[in-house]
């Protein structure tokens, strides 16, 4: 703005709401409680709060909003936070629904040749077991059964063995373990799998299923009133890390999955929809212990190296070094 200097002080003589700084006003609103921010120290704080006091008055402008939608939104977001708790964050919801998480973590996290990342989600709150290569991680044996294998190499195709596979995801009902203590046995359908030396991982699971974000808080009411459906496709989560590269949390979507181009969070990248074909083979489905016919699904991951300035305290934990 131009009556704040590039060191964040005003101007003298520039729009302030300090006393004998300029009055508020209408026309020139933002600029008035922008200026209010000139004496900031940190300077990204104040191009925040500069950029952010712009927007909103914009915003409130456009819209005109009243003073009974005013109170509305102050009730809303008063609700939002009176519904979260140490498992519930209705903010992260709310972030989620309005495509605010995806737009963080998509400018973040640009891919440049490696794999796409998506939303980390709010399951990922237990840590998952350690589990050799080609385990079951559906341990009740509920649901399709489905053989999961893939490799981690960098953009140029060059195998990371070691690489760490952290992996969870719903079950055939749509619900992680946490959500269903009595139901689930603890850690279902969770596994932290350590790539063998051609970076190459496979286990067993099943196929997840659609399911529905929460929606019994303010932000599912927001759903309901824009007439908005609350369900994310069938996905399967993932972390993968490998020494001197450079972590992506992401995930597997399922092709043929309901609402997969309707993502109720936005999740949902091309590169990342993969197909889980049908196998009907008894000799194979018995090597693998699984029952036939049975699903496949493959999906490489590329990780990309480490710059030096990351590569700098970015730590990478082996299997055996984990406490
Ligand atoms: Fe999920």
């Amino acid at each position: 703005m131009s009556d704040i200097r590039n060191d964040g002080s005003a101007v003298a003589g520039s729009a302030a709401a300090s006393p004998g700084g300029e009055l508020f006003s209408e026309e020139r609103s933002a600029d008035v409680v922008a200026a209010s921010f000139a004496d900031t120290p940190d300077s990204r704080l104040r191009e925040v709060l500069t950029a952010l006091t712009r927007h909103l008055h914009e915003f409130i402008k456009e819209v005109e909003l009243t003073e009974e939608e005013w109170t509305t939104a102050i009730e809303f977001l008063t609700a939002t936070g009176q519904k979260c708790d140490p498992v519930r964050q209705e903010f992260v919801l709310l972030s989620d629904v309005l495509g605010v998480s995806m737009l963080v973590e998509t400018i973040n996290h640009r891919a440049g040749g490696g794999t796409e990342s998506t939303v980390l989600g709010p399951f990922h709150m237990v840590e998952s077991p350690e589990r050799e290569l080609g385990a079951n991680i559906a341990l009740d044996g509920k649901g399709e059964a489905c053989l999961v294998t893939g490799t981690v190499t960098d953009p140029t195709g060059k195998p990371l063995p070691r690489a760490l596979i952290d992996v969870w995801q719903a079950n055939e009902d749509g619900f992680y373990d946490v959500q269903q203590p009595e139901l689930q046995p603890e850690r279902n359908l969770r596994g932290l799998f350590s790539a063998d030396d051609e970076g190459q991982f496979w286990f067993r699971s099943i196929v997840p299923r659609y399911y529905p974000i929460p929606t019994d808080g303010p932000v599912g009411s927001l759903l309901a009133a824009t007439r908005r459906h609350p369900i994310r496709p069938a996905h399967m989560h993932f972390i993968v890390t490998a020494p001197g590269h450079r972590p992506v949390t992401t995930h597997l979507f399922v092709a043929d999955s309901p609402y997969i181009d309707s993502d109720a969070v936005f999740g949902v990248k091309e590169s990342l929809v993969r197909q889980f074909p049908l196998v009907d083979d008894p000799t194979r489905a018995a090597e693998l212990g699984l029952a036939n016919p049975f699903r496949t699904v493959h999906f490489d991951v590329a990780l990309l190296p480490l710059s030096a300035a990351e590569a700098q305290g970015a730590g990478h934990v082996d299997l055996e070094d984990r406490p």
